[in-house]
């Protein structure tokens, strides 16, 4: 059941607040970091507004998606980009599952392609969830980005792997989700996922996929901040 706002924030928007004010506390001056998509790196990306306007942070940002990049032109968090900047040390993201070992989930936002980019290029990966995205294995869906020239054989291809495709379609927009790059988004349930990082290498070999919303490769820079009611706690690989 979907929770009853309380004053119009609910208690995963707190959660998500939480952990979004601890990561940007753990960025420090004269910093280049990734800016992540989505709703929890949007609370960190306020903070993060804050902290330039009152304490005279001086950090650049590489944004992950229009969203972002409108967002922090908004609060007034100087960018960059990759090119000018191809190695940041601190990438702020969120995710829609975790599992024990760190590895993600992404996507929702149809930004992982950029996400991944900025996650590689980063040298410390700070997840900001809300505790409800904890989960003991992966699940999915996980979104494929796909250009739209190979949107069929991927299907096949996906299906021969026992997997289940779902275009997704845009909410107010007619037809399918067009990613910030140009393409298209699929969808794909397998169950639970026994081997997070085998499914991952064999999705982003598959011809005409982009990029595979599993993210196992950055573990061992990743910490978790998990929003919690009234704080939060890190995971980090131990
Ligand atoms: C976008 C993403 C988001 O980071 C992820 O969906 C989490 O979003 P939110 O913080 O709004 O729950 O991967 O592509």
């Amino acid at each position: 059941m979907k929770e009853k706002p309380l004053h119009g924030e609910t208690s995963v928007d707190r959660m998500k607040r939480e952990a979004g004010i601890h990561a940007a506390e753990l960025v420090e001056d004269g910093m280049i970091i990734g800016l992540g998509t989505g709703s929890t790196t949007l609370y960190a990306m306020e903070h993060l507004s804050v902290l330039i306007e009152e304490n005279g942070l001086r950090i650049q940002g590489v944004p992950t998606s229009f969203q972002t990049e409108m967002r922090a032109r908004q609060l007034q968090i100087p960018l960059t980009t990759l090119d000018a900047s191809p190695e940041l040390d601190l990438a702020i993201d969120g995710a829609d599952q975790v599992d024990p070992d760190l590895r993600l989930i992404k996507g929702r936002g149809a930004a992982m392609t950029r996400e991944k980019c900025v996650a590689a290029a980063a040298g410390e990966l700070v997840i900001v969830v809300d505790a409800g995205k904890c989960v003991r294995s992966l699940t999915g869906p996980v979104p494929l980005e796909v250009i739209p020239f190979a949107l069929h054989p991927v299907i096949l291809g996906i299906r021969a792997m026992g997997g289940i495709p779902v275009l997704r379609n845009g909410i107010r927009k007619d037809g399918p989700v067009i990613t910030d790059n140009g393409n298209f988004v699929l969808d794909c349930s397998f169950g639970e996922i026994l081997e997070p990082e085998r499914l991952e290498g064999i999705l982003t070999l598959i011809p005409g996929v982009l990029s595979c919303g599993l993210f196992c490769e950055f573990v061992e820079k990743t910490t978790v901040v998990v929003g919690e009611e009234g704080g939060c706690r890190e995971l980090k690989r131990s």
